[in-house]
């Protein structure tokens, strides 16, 4: 005789769940901290490309205040008289601006989406050098940014300037870092090497971004993030130690 024995449905019902948890929005490539990378590098590529060429331009005071000046006015004239007087120079800045603009929001969210992932501090503090280049972008992008304000009301708008507004970019740059305003080629120092420290690590961040920092190239790349902000630091540096030191005049 054989026994039947009731085994029931072979896969037990699973209880549905009382309420689907709603899956949060991806919200994007932007959304993703890929995205935020990105917009980082392309931000700071444009931003690296515009300092190089203020740099250049900077340079020209050691031709004389007339080349100088040609230079500022050949700045304000582009594409004269195809647009209007100012106008390519006003679209520049407009750009300029939305990439500074971009840069911080993304900064801003990698940061906060960083504190969130750890939201329990490390109960011991172990010193890394993570630590200190975060110190360096961070306090570094926050003192650049304060230095810029300053920066347009000095050379841009003559408000802290003892030549003021109606002078020449030339007059304004040379008494702005005369010998007794040696305090202000002082606070240029700080942050032009600010930007340098900046540069070299964002430099090598958006490298890594981008995924060209492979075995063979690591060392080459790393060295030319270095050499890129070397030479910006000692172009900013130079007109205005030279003022101060009388041998611009
Ligand atoms: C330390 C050396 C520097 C010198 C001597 C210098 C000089 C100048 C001068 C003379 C102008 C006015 C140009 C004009 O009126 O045509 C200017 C504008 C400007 N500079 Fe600098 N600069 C220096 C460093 C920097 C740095 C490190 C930054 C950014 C981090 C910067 C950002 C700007 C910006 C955003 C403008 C306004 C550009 C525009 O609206 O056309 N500068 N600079």
């Amino acid at each position: 005789m054989t026994a039947t024995i009731e085994r029931g449905a072979a896969t037990a019902p699973v209880p549905a769940p009382k309420s689907t948890p709603k899956r949060k929005k991806a919200g994007g490539f932007l959304g993703s901290s890929n995205g935020k990378k990105v917009v980082m590098a392309v931000t700071g590529a444009v931003m690296v490309l515009f300092l190089v060429l203020h740099m250049l331009g900077n340079l020209k005071i050691f031709l004389g205040k007339d080349s100088f000046n040609d230079y500022a006015h050949a700045l304000r004239t582009l594409l004269e008289p195809l647009l209007p007087y100012r106008t390519l120079l006003t679209i520049l800045e407009a750009v300029l601006v939305a990439s500074v603009v971009l840069h911080m929001w993304a900064a801003i969210s990698l940061a906060r989406r960083a504190g969130k992932a750890r939201p329990v501090k490390y109960v011991a503090k172990k010193p890394q050098a993570n630590g200190y280049t975060t110190h360096i972008m961070r306090f570094g992008g926050l003192t650049i940014a304060l230095f810029v304000v300053w920066h347009l009301l000095d050379l841009t708008f003559g408000v802290v300037n003892p030549k003021g507004f109606d002078s020449s970019p030339a007059d304004r740059m040379i008494a702005g870092f005369e010998p007794s305003r040696w305090w202000v080629t002082l606070i240029y120092f700080v942050a032009v090497v600010m930007v340098g420290l900046h540069l070299r690590h964002g430099i090598w961040s958006a490298v890594q971004t981008l995924g060209w920092a492979n075995r063979s190239r690591y060392r080459v790349l790393k060295a030319s993030a270095a050499l890129v902000s070397a030479v910006l630091v000692i172009g900013f540096l130079a007109p205005p130690l030279a003022i101060t030191f009388g041998v611009v005049k």
